[in-house]
């Protein structure tokens, strides 16, 4: 019924607002991109952008929020209502932050709280289109609209809407007291929100079917969102490599950084208040120098472990449940917290690229890690591994059972048993690290956050693995380290650490567009036509619902036979995965035996998928220990972690010294090397999609 209501809105509404301020308004072509509104005691005339050859309109630029200048700089966004005329044809420019390619400058305006939408029809009889409402990436510090062209979704009967927030220390400083509760970035969004329940019919959207989609630290702060009481209008999370238990997701400690900026502004560091009435008559620019320390030449192991996690700076916080002034937060608890809670949660799609850290260990921090490797002993064992689980443990919920057991299992042997070999070469040592971080930072958040969120909702996992010829994470992502640009190309990248990294698979869902909202263009082949195809329709079909009974039928046995058949495993375990190819396949056992080590997961670890792996791992030291039974006593420790924390008879720093040498590792090594996806046995795959194109049309 509600769309009935809606279109009766829509067609009555317009008459009245022909006068708008006064003025007669001219009457719109027929097909024009021009919208009316008529809402909490305003109306509004906009007028954007129709692509004649595609069929679909743009609107840049649309302020919801006001400018958050003078004394509104750290306080919550004061919504903005649509009123008069306006041409909403220009971007925004970005959200203050540092210029990424001259980080001694600062870009953007404080006045940057605006959103962009593409819509593939203007308002109708029909049913209003479904809407994706995306957060851009940036580890809550860099980036903005521009680049995210909404085209691709628009041919599949989708609307994008793309909103900027505030950044940085301007974003989330906070001192853990009222005065700055922080979060104000995530505020924004959440006002974005508001203003899309408000709005979006008049631009021939749905208000009831919102999914909110973000990449990175914008994938963090999506399902932070979507996991808020207050995000409640969302319909589906789309979390693309970025999930509630991202390292990146919530700063610890946020007080400590609103320290640092108060020592590098010269402002009083307490008490807050005069913190805040320092900080507040600075220019904009001050605080965003004074937010990280870009000094690349410092890098140790701590700073790249931060990079790479995304956690370095400001970013979103824990509130708790009340900020001391009656407002309601956002994130009210740990999201391991509220995941463990036994609530309805709306459906999640959230998954990776198969290489996310590979650009970044072969290109920025190519020459720090090769002295490392060359240099510190054990640096990929104690300092790399050591340093991975200490992030990973530091992330409540993502490794259960962490400070009993996680120590003592062999990870690190796994990710350098088959470098011990005098041959290996630097590449293979990066290549290494390349694995250990993706799996640490990227693969094992998104696999637990699959299954603790799926306890109150359905939730499904992919890995984007298309190695293609579109634009990459740059351009989508200017100054994040995970995304930029390699400028040493001469290290042949070893083959099973070459595929897409952090970003790269942002071009598959949006238009690249040019500092002047151009699309980029060039040549598209037709494998990545394709790969774009499949994705684009991925997304389209998440919006549309995966749980709406009408949305299921209006979209035919796609929407159905895909998801329905992402959960429905033949053996009941729920480990299948969606991988994208150069088809789309079902997949099951993603990084089984990593996640398995990494998660502490006994029934892995001991079962026989693993059995191989593990028992060479474990049966090193021992010689005579039989690999049976040092699984059994595995086994037994972490069934029992839970409550005590047992040793294992394997201490793993020993096992290197008595290592027999690689013969006796068998075919270990080997699987290493050459199976990317992981598990002992050969994948089965069943192609779902042959020649797909047709499959995603409505
Ligand atoms: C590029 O790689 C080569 C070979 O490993 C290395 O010697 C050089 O320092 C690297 N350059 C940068 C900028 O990382
Ligand atoms: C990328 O471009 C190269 C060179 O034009 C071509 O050989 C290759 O097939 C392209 N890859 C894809 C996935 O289209």
């Amino acid at each position: 019924m509600w769309h009935i209501a809606l279109v009766l809105v829509a067609l009555t509404a317009r008459p009245a607002q022909a006068v708008v301020g006064g003025e007669p308004a001219s009457p719109p072509e027929p097909d024009a991109a021009v919208i009316f509104t008529q809402l909490h005691g305003f109306s509004a005339r906009i007028e954007g952008i129709k692509d004649d050859r595609l069929g679909y309109y743009s609107f840049f630029g649309i302020r919801y929020a006001e400018p958050p200048v003078g004394p509104r700089r750290f306080q919550r966004p004061v919504r903005q209502y649509l009123a008069g005329e306006m041409m909403a044809v220009n971007q925004c420019l970005p959200c203050p932050q540092r210029d990424p390619y001259y980080p001694q400058r600062v870009i953007g305006h404080e006045d940057c709280l605006c959103l962009n939408i593409y819509a593939p029809k203007m308002p109708a009889e029909e049913q209003g289109s479904p809407v994706v409402f995306f957060i851009h990436g940036g580890n809550y510090m860099t980036g903005s609209t521009a680049a995210y062209g909404g085209q691709h979704l628009s041919q599949k009967d989708t609307i994008l809407v793309t909103a900027q927030y505030r950044l940085g220390s301007l974003g989330y400083l906070s001192t853990n007291q009222k005065d700055a509760s922080g979060n104000v970035g995530l505020f924004d969004l959440h006002t974005a929100m508001l203003w899309i329940q408000d709005y979006i019919q008049f631009f021939g959207g749905d208000p009831k079917r919102v999914i909110v989609m973000g990449q990175g630290s914008g994938a963090s702060a999506a399902s932070l969102l979507a996991m808020s009481p207050e995000g409640r209008s969302a319909t589906g999370v789309a979390a693309l490599s970025g999930t509630p238990l991202s390292p990146g997701a919530i700063r610890p400690d946020p007080a400590k950084h609103a320290d640092t900026i108060a020592e590098r502004t010269g402002c009083p560091k307490t008490p807050a208040e005069s913190l805040l009435i320092c900080l507040r008559q600075l220019p904009h620019e001050k605080i965003v120098l004074a937010d990280n320390d870009m000094n690349m030449d410092m890098v140790d192991t701590q700073k790249f472990l931060d990079e790479v996690s995304g956690r370095s700076g400001a970013g979103a916080r824990v509130e708790g449940e009340d900020d001391l002034r009656g407002l309601p937060p956002l994130v009210a608890d740990a999201p391991a917290e509220s995941l463990k809670k036994k609530q309805k949660r709306v459906p999640m799609l959230t998954g990776v690229t198969s290489a996310e850290t590979s650009r970044a260990v072969f290109g920025k921090f190519n020459k720090f890690l090769t002295n490392q490797i060359q240099n510190v002993k054990d640096f990929l064992k104690k300092d790399l591994v050591g340093g991975l689980q200490n992030v990973v443990k530091d992330v409540g919920g993502l490794i259960p059972f962490a400070s009993q057991v996680q120590t003592l299992l062999p990870i690190a042997d796994y990710y350098t048993n088959n470098l011990l070999e005098k041959s290996f070469t630097i590449a293979d040592g990066l290549a290494k690290v390349a694995e250990a971080t993706g799996d640490a930072l990227f693969n094992l958040p998104a696999y637990q956050s699959v299954q603790q969120w799926s306890s109150g909702g359905k939730a499904f996992l992919y890995s984007f693995e298309h190695v293609g010829n579109l634009s990459k994470g740059w351009h989508f992502l200017p100054g994040v380290p995970l995304a930029e640009k390699s400028e040493n190309s001469s290290m042949q990248v070893p083959q099973n650490v070459q595929g897409p990294s952090h970003g790269d698979e942002l071009a598959y869902i949006f238009e690249p567009l040019d500092s002047d909202g151009k699309p980029v263009g060039g040549e598209v082949s037709s494998t990545d036509a394709r790969v774009r195809d499949n994705f684009v329709g991925l997304i389209a079909n998440f919006a549309h619902g995966v749980e709406d009974e009408a949305g299921k039928k209006k979209n035919g046995a796609a929407n159905k036979n895909l998801f329905d058949s992402l959960l429905s495993s033949p053996d009941g375990k729920n480990n299948q995965f969606l991988k994208i190819g150069n088809e789309m396949t079902i997949s099951k056992d993603f990084r089984f035996c990593q996640l398995g080590l990494w998660g502490n997961m006994a029934d892995r670890l001991t079962g026989d998928v693993c059995k191989n792996l593990l028992g060479n791992l474990l049966g090193i030291t021992g010689s005579l220990a039989k690999p049976d039974k040092v699984a059994q006593g595995l086994t037994n420790q972490l069934t029992q972690a839970g409550n005590v924390g047992q040793l294992l008879p394997v201490q793993s720093s020993q096992s290197q010294n008595q290592l027999p040498g690689l013969g006796g590792l068998g075919g270990a090594g080997g699987f290493l090397s050459n199976n990317r996806q992981s598990s002992i046995r050969p994948q089965k795959q069943k192609p779902i999609f042959p020649g797909s194109d047709g499959l995603f049309d409505f």
